[in-house]
């Protein structure tokens, strides 16, 4: 494969051991490891959530392929994250970190080069799904690895659009991991209709939009977040969104253009954030203030739930931030009540059914949520897997195929006792130990390893702010 003239030939050599490191994770340990939440005092603290790791990928991807330098600040440095790192520094990017400031030299726009070995992308579905969309149009040959839960995550969804623009695929069964895609010398511009509400779908025909000559269009009747369309227009990316009359977002980016490196600050995971909100809302006499949270309207769904449940949380100090809207909430405890969740809320607070289904637990009478039947395809089936948690610890609730009902207990009475089955799932594991620091009795995970992959500081900043959490088993 022959690179583009304008592809950065020479990048300046970083002292190899400030790569990313080995010491810094991969993939976290293979031995489960057990935790346990018991009923806790009042949480109090001022904690500062570590970055988001939507903007945390991209930022790694479009400093990695943007030409000259990208400065970051807050980056996330999960597992997943880390992960993405690496696969850049595979194909071209130099990332070293100096201080707390991840400096990235890119490759500059369709000067990726082929990576030697497979793409290990761990847990992270988010990595594999937009680095396929990066690399599907290029004229070569990259394997996409990861561990047992990613493996088994539908890759379809990304496969079939990169498929009409000319990309090979050769996946395992029924389109997932491990996968090979071989791109064409030229890719076909699409008008892509995503059929389903999701952010990594849309971002990556963008990304694949990218290296093809002329402009690829997606369609997107439900908005998702716009992380993608707004960073890429700030690396300096030709790409227009415009809104129809029936709400329906057409997003065009026109292919080989210049993209040029950024400094970047990364605010706070509006998703991590739920673990300790829903903690201060459900532990009595708890007072905690979580400073410089995402507040993307793209990504609010969760904050707003809990407010109309009667939540206390206090926005202080709205502002933007690096072209996003960020600020500080201060969260006090409180009594909720059950509420009906509207599906067309659900593409804003994905992430977060786990742990409002939680909160729920605690809430006065039934909260129903619904429009859930993309919790199925996450990291586990969410759906069964909140559910079943929820009935291991007494609490009464139905499944739908794509709805959740659950009966709450304000006091927490006959809440907790049980051992929760994780499935290689971190939401998961965080929600079910925020439970145990409000229920009448512990409620273990069987395993807490892999919320490294989005929250390595979880434990300690819980823990920080008096919650009763350690790394045991609950004696049967
Ligand atoms: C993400 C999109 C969402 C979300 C994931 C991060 C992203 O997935 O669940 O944690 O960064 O684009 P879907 O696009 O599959 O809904």
């Amino acid at each position: 494969m022959t690179a583009p003239a304008s592809c950065v030939r020479r990048v300046p050599a970083f002292p190899p051991h400030l790569f990313i490191a080995n010491d810094v994770p991969m993939s976290h340990s293979a031995l489960p490891k057990p935790a346990t939440a018991r009923r806790s005092k009042a949480l109090s603290g001022d904690i500062r959530i570590p970055g988001d790791k939507s903007i945390s990928h991209r930022s790694f991807m479009f400093g990695g392929l943007a030409s000259g330098e990208t400065r970051i600040t807050g980056l996330l440095e999960g597992e997943d994250v880390i992960n993405t790192g690496r696969a850049m520094q595979a194909m071209g990017a130099k990332i070293a970190k100096d201080g707390d400031v991840w400096v990235i030299q890119g490759t500059g726009n369709g000067c990726l080069l082929q990576p030697e070995a497979p793409l290990d992308f761990g847990n992270a579905g988010t990595g594999a799904r937009l680095t396929m969309g990066l690399v599907g149009a290029y004229a070569m040959r990259t394997t996409f690895i990861g561990d047992a839960s990613l493996s088994k995550r539908p890759m379809g969804r990304v496969l079939n659009p990169l498929r009409e623009m000319g990309v090979q695929v050769d996946a395992s069964e029924g389109d997932r991991l491990p996968l090979t895609l071989r791109g064409p010398k030229v890719a076909a511009p699409i008008i892509y209709r995503v059929p389903m509400a999701s952010a990594q779908v849309k971002s990556a025909v963008l990304l694949a939009g990218l290296n093809t000559p002329g402009i690829t269009t997606v369609i997107e009747p439900v908005m998702t977040r716009d992380h993608t369309e707004k960073m890429l227009q700030g690396f300096g990316a030709n790409l227009s969104v415009e809104t129809d009359k029936d709400n329906v977002r057409h997003i065009r980016i026109e292919g080989r253009g210049k993209l040029t490196g950024q400094t970047i600050d990364v605010p706070g995971d509006p998703s991590s954030t739920a673990f300790p909100l829903v903690a201060a809302l459900l532990v009595p006499g708890s007072d905690v203030t979580i400073r410089n949270v995402l507040m993307n309207p793209t990504r609010t769904g969760l904050i707003l739930t809990l407010q109309e449940m009667g939540a206390n949380i206090e926005i202080l100090e709205p502002r933007l931030a690096g072209g996003e809207d960020v600020a500080d909430l201060r969260v006090r405890a409180s009594e909720l009540t059950g509420v009906n969740v509207p599906a067309a809320r659900a593409p804003s607070m994905i992430d977060e059914y786990p742990v409002l289904a939680v909160a729920a637990s605690f809430a006065r009478g039934e909260t129903v949520m619904n429009g859930l039947e993309e919790l199925r395809v996450k990291e586990s089936d969410r759906l069964s897997a909140v559910a079943n948690g929820l009935k291991a610890n007494g609490v009464d609730c139905t499944e739908g195929t794509e709805t959740l009902s659950v009966r709450g207990r304000p006091d927490g009475k006959g809440i907790g006792g049980g051992t929760v089955e994780t499935h290689l799932d971190h939401r998961i594991a965080m929600s079910f130990l925020v439970m145990g620091l409000a229920a009448e009795r512990p409620v273990t995970v069987d395993d807490s390893t892999m919320i490294a992959t989005s929250f390595p500081e979880f434990m300690a900043m819980m823990t920080g702010m008096g919650a009763e959490i350690s790394e045991d088993s609950v004696p049967a």
